[in-house]
């Protein structure tokens, strides 16, 4: 492992300081997209399409024109321009690449045909309703099925290769040989997609629902032909997302292309069904998993071949892959990837995107592979555990699933495990069987590029501001204890300013990269603004240490004070600002890509974790629950125990969803999503959130930053539907190879 350059930080790193932004949502003053209001605001409701292929023959438009409040009917005849992204020559990243209206065919059900403009929303319901689109349909295909043969177009890919995972599997002595498979799932986040675009010629600003102001202002100048400064992105808060909202999608652009033909601010707003159409989802997976070992345990061979659907336009690559090249020490290793097209809407990242239903894959198999080696599956993975990433020959930078499964074995309390199938009762209920399963997480760490200010200002507050948002997980306040922690000025007097883009370039909220990203930028600026501070203590008339030098001072406590003495003895920062007829004393920070550090280029960074579940299955009754979860994670320092723990614990409860209730079911008779509603489409309620522990492992990553700090947004969903599925071997004999678990195949 790398020599440790970490600093040690105040006490306010990695407390449970509560989220700053707590009371504005709980008071319901914060603004989220959709609660922008502006005078003679007026309103989009789309279209959708009600076959899942062909084409347009005709829109009769004319009833809804007449209807009361009707402004505008946008179809593929006047949208007006909307480009598609120009390849290679930007930074920014759309979802669906045809802008909407582009043409007249249709390739999924629900894609957007039109869109009606009125007065008010009522008004511009109804009038969308009385549009009469008549296709000319096409054969479709949403099978859930995908072992279609690798085409010219969609070619299978080696994505590893190491040894010779195909011979080396004909020999071995125990193998496993299985298929599994993972259902689309759509992302239900409370908050729905919405813009409220304003037009002000030649500018627009965009109130969005985005986990990415910058980037969604990069690929909205392209897609409407503007400049990007003429573009203006605004989320200040967002009802989460995963991963959902990271880039633009169609209802984007038909807002801001309505309000520059109304020259009026226009809201669109999708309904829950559009959430399921227009808006992303996670792809659905088939993975074949070949996995082999010697008698005593020794990982032979790894074979990982995997597709994924993707839409008719867009070849959106689920990396299920993402962990298999390193997460065990295994000489032969293969893996291969393959996309298949369907007449679905678009894929894109949700939460964990690829290594999560990879992990189900992979995790599940191992479970399995144990069960042949009759080996306890805690023994066979530390077995094969390394500190080598074996894919690349590169030491991590810190790797800590050992003692994830160790100390999880611990507070779960594996030893009292009987591996025998249905062979442990509940304690005093001997009608329900507890079943209980194991699984290692894994997730990429890493950090973008980014800047910040901030300003000390002479009031005794401080402003830090970026270019990034808070999807809900507690941005706003690790900005604050940064500055805080380096500043010693109180969290209740730190502004934070971000969700806008015309602030200084800061990341999406995504990979979970946010926060390894910005912390080094407002380190710096901090640091930058405080060397501000000292030189105007050191020059100012009536300072105290008028005339000394700025290296001799230090900046404690919110005071400037000799650097030898204690900072109870220094002079507040605001008096100094005020002495010299100063307003702030403002620096700017960096971070710069982890990758163009050469030092972090001789490591692999990854965070692991591992999750023990229990399940509790009554036969008699049918019923199956997740009663205890304990949630190991290594993810560098926390910054935030209260933030961090509630990421995991979502993360766990969305894996409760994936496990055991998630999937969008298109239907074969018309390719609909047809489960697209809170009712049918199903995730945890509270009354499914079984006892959750979570345990982080604190070993700050040396290689990322001196906050040693790498995100945890993802790594607590990673493992947790395997570990279920585990459990429910255990406690049924029944392998759920295709999620989610089903009641009836239990039976
Ligand atoms: Mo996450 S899928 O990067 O929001």
């Amino acid at each position: 492992m790398p020599d440790a350059a970490l600093y040690t930080p105040t006490a306010i790193i990695g407390s449970e300081l509560p989220r700053i932004d707590g009371p504005l949502k709980t008071s319901g003053t914060a603004m989220y997209a959709a609660d922008y209001h502006f005078p003679h605001l007026v309103h989009g409701v789309p279209v959708t399409s009600t076959v899942a292929a062909g084409k347009i023959r005709s829109i009769d438009t004319s009833a809804a024109e007449k209807m009361p409040g009707v402004l505008l009917v946008i179809t593929h005849d006047n949208v007006g321009p909307l480009f598609r992204m120009a390849p290679g020559g930007h930074d920014g990243r759309t979802s669906e690449s045809r802008p909407p209206l582009e043409d007249d065919i249709v390739r999924y059900w629900g894609q957007y045909v039109a869109m009606v403009v009125a007065e008010t929303i009522e008004q511009a319901q109804i009038a969308a309703h009385a549009i009469k689109v008549d296709y000319d349909p096409s054969s479709f295909n949403v099978s859930k099925v995908l072992d279609d043969s690798p085409t010219e177009e969609l070619p299978l890919h080696t994505e590893s290769k190491r040894g010779d995972a195909i011979s080396a599997f004909a020999s071995a002595p125990v193998k496993i040989d299985q298929t599994y498979v993972t259902p689309a799932e759509t992302h239900n986040p409370m908050e729905m997609h919405a813009t409220v675009a304003v037009w002000n010629n030649p500018k627009f600003t965009l109130y969005e629902t985005t986990q990415g102001v910058m980037n969604h202002q990069h690929v909205m100048a392209e897609t409407l032909g503007v400049p990007r400064e003429n573009i203006q992105v605004i989320t200040r808060f967002l009802g989460s997302g995963f991963g959902g909202k990271l880039f633009p999608w169609p209802h984007s652009a038909l807002a801001a292309a309505a309000a520059r033909q109304l020259n009026r601010p226009v809201k669109v707003s999708t309904n829950r069904q559009m959430m399921f159409q227009n808006v992303g989802h996670r792809p659905r997976t088939q993975q074949h998993m070949q996995f082999s070992a010697t008698p005593d345990g020794k990982l032979v061979s790894l074979r990982h071949d995997y597709r994924n659907h993707t839409n008719l336009g867009d070849d959106i690559h689920e990396n299920c892959g993402e962990a298999t090249p390193f997460i065990y020490s295994v000489p032969n290793l293969l893996l291969t990837s393959a996309l298949v097209r369907r007449n679905v809407g678009t894929p894109t990242p949700m939460r964990g995107p690829g290594a999560v239903p990879g992990l189900f894959a992979v995790e599940s198999a191992m479970d399995e592979l144990a069960i042949a080696l009759k080996m306890d599956p805690v023994e066979f993975r530390l077995k094969n555990d390394t500190l080598t990433d074996e894919s690349n020959g590169k030491p991590f930078s810190s790797r800590h699933l050992k003692e994830c499964l160790q100390l999880g074995s611990e507070k779960f309390g594996w030893s009292k495990r009987n591996p025998k199938v249905g062979s442990m009762c509940k304690p005093g209920d001997p009608d329900v069987i507890l079943g209980w399963g194991v699984a290692a997480a894994s997730w990429g760490a890493g950090h973008g590029p980014c800047q910040a200010s901030v300003a000390l200002l002479n009031d005794g507050t401080a402003r830090v501001s970026c270019g990034t948002q808070d999807v809900g997980t507690g941005t706003y306040t690790i900005f604050a204890q940064i500055v805080s922690d380096r500043t010693g000025i109180p969290i209740d007097k730190v502004r934070v300013v971000i969700g806008d883009s015309a602030l200084p370039p800061g990341p999406t909220s995504g990979g979970s990269t946010c926060t390894a990203t910005v912390l080094p930028a407002i380190a710096e600026a901090t640091d930058n603004a405080i060397k501000v501070a000292l030189a105007t203590a050191a020059t100012a008339k009536d300072s105290p240490f008028h005339g000394k030098k700025p290296d001799g001072l230090a900046f404690h406590e919110a005071r400037v004070h000799l650097e030898d003495r204690p900072a109870s003895t220094g002079t507040p920062y605001q008096q100094l600002l005020k002495m010299a007829n100063i307003d702030a004393a403002n620096g700017e920070g960096s971070t710069s890509a982890l990758n163009s550090n050469p030092e972090a280029r001789k490591y692999s960074t990854h965070s692991f974790g591992a999750q023990f579940i229990e399940v509790e299955w009554d036969p008699g009754i049918a019923r199956l629950r997740v009663s205890r979860v304990v949630s190991v994670i290594d993810g560098g320092r926390m910054i935030n125990k209260k933030t961090a723990e509630n990421q995991i614990l979502g993360a766990v409860v969305m894996g409760i969803g994936m496990g055991m209730l998630e999937e969008t079911i298109y239907t074969p008779k018309t390719g609909q999503p047809l489960n697209s509603n809170y009712a049918d489409y199903m995730v945890p309620t509270h009354a499914d959130s079984p006892s959750i522990e979570v345990h982080f492992i604190e070993y700050p990553d040396p290689i990322l930053g001196e906050y040693g700090a790498r995100g945890i947004g993802e790594i607590g969903l990673a493992g947790v539907a395997p570990a279920i599925t585990a459990a429910v071997y255990h406690a049924t004999g029944v392998r759920v190879r295709e999620l989610p678990v089903r009641i009836e195949r239990l039976m």
